[in-house]
């Protein structure tokens, strides 16, 4: 079923196969996508949806160093490049939006941009700056009511300049520990407010993001990723974990977003999202879900013809394989990703991964 199209009332694909959102910190100059992430994606419109790399919709949110953003004119230029050499190959692009909250660090970020968090409290531990090398995250600003407002003010600015860019819709980012589940993660928020201190309360940033977007650029447009049991970036499982997401993807799919995207990173030393779990996370959405993390051909086949997932996400083999349908289809051997350049500036181990004589035929 992998190559099949999908047709559903907010999503038509060529495909099943979603690319899913890697961070490649290859935006250098000011944060802005450039011709290098045109060729990159371009070489990848072989998904039938791609999710971009994390891209900050604030100054505050960028965190890591050349990480790009979307949220002014230069931004949504380069962006525009990106979905025209998508859109010409028939392929479907959702940017993907990531506040970074307290995964930060100042020296990464512009002038003016300030760090926030849920609490004062730091992410223990240290982060790559381009200036200073290797550095303690720094330490956030709690964000009072009025900082929350303006950061969902920022979603929803940075999705309307995402349509005007070409995308096809958003995904907003709250997985992995960065800025929305900062909010979610019981371990993280321990504020006693409107935004804190029950489950309703920890969900409440990202159903009013979500709310916020959908009413701006609507429901099709906007999707969501979440890591329940992730433990990313100081989260971890909590008590009540999954009554509280049950209860987020209740929320989500009444607002009938177009997917709920699920991370599972137990290929990468997380623990499993438990599979009954899984099942019931998807019925409790009710909408297209996309399964992703650790699958290769076959499982990803099996994930489709048991019915756990509409969709299904490759990380790491898009990465090194920017014709990985081509390869898959021929039942060929996937070039291997190199971790040493996952995140460093310039072509080497971004675009110059061998692509196989089936593709260039
Ligand atoms: C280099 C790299 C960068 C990543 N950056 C992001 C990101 O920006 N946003 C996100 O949601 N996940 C990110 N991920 C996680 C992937 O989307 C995916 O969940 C993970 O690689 C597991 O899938 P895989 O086993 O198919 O690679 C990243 C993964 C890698 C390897």
């Amino acid at each position: 079923m992998l190559f099949q199209t999908f047709t559903s009332p907010s999503l038509q694909l060529k495909n099943r196969v979603v690319m899913a959102p890697m961070t490649r910190s290859r935006a250098v100059e000011r944060n802005a996508p450039n011709a290098l992430m045109a060729e990159y994606y371009g070489q990848r419109a072989g998904a039938g949806l791609i999710v971009t790399e994390g891209t900050s919709p604030s100054p505050d949110g960028l965190g890591y160093a050349r990480i790009p953003g979307l949220f002014n004119a230069e931004q949504v230029a380069g962006w525009r490049a990106v979905t025209d050499a998508v859109h010409a190959q028939g392929a479907k692009i959702f940017v993907q939006l990531m506040h970074t909250g307290r995964v930060a660090h100042v020296a990464n970020l512009p002038a003016g941009a300030k760090v926030v968090g849920p609490t004062a409290a730091p992410l223990a531990g240290d982060m790559y700056t381009d200036a200073q090398g290797m550095q303690p995250h720094s330490p956030p600003q709690a964000m009072d009511a009025q900082a929350i407002a303006q950061a969902v003010d920022e979603f929803v600015k940075s999705a309307k300049l995402a349509v005007e860019a070409g995308f096809d819709g958003v995904e907003l980012h709250a997985a992995n520990g960065y800025l929305l589940e900062q909010f979610l993660n019981a371990n993280v928020n321990t504020r006693d407010d409107a935004y804190g201190g029950s489950a309703d309360k920890r969900n409440r940033l990202a159903i009013d993001v979500a709310r916020a977007t959908v009413a701006a650029i609507g429901a099709d447009k906007v999707g969501i990723r979440v890591s329940p049991y992730g433990v990313f970036n100081g989260t971890g499982a909590f008590d009540g974990v999954e009554a509280q997401y049950l209860a987020l993807a209740r929320e989500l799919g009444a607002l009938k977003l177009a997917y709920l995207h699920l991370v599972d990173h137990s290929s990468m030393g997380a623990p499993a999202v438990p599979a009954a779990f899984k099942t019931q996370l998807r019925t409790a959405f009710g909408g297209n879900f996309i399964a992703s993390g650790g699958l290769d051909r076959q499982s990803a086949e099996q994930v489709l013809t048991d019915g756990r997932g509409d969709l299904v996400a490759f990380g790491r083999a898009w990465l090194a394989n920017p014709d990985l349908i081509e390869r898959m289809k021929a039942g060929l051997p996937l070039n291997a990703p190199d971790p040493s350049t996952f995140y460093t500036p310039g072509a080497k181990g971004y675009t110059d991964y061998p692509q196989s004589e089936a593709a260039t035929a």
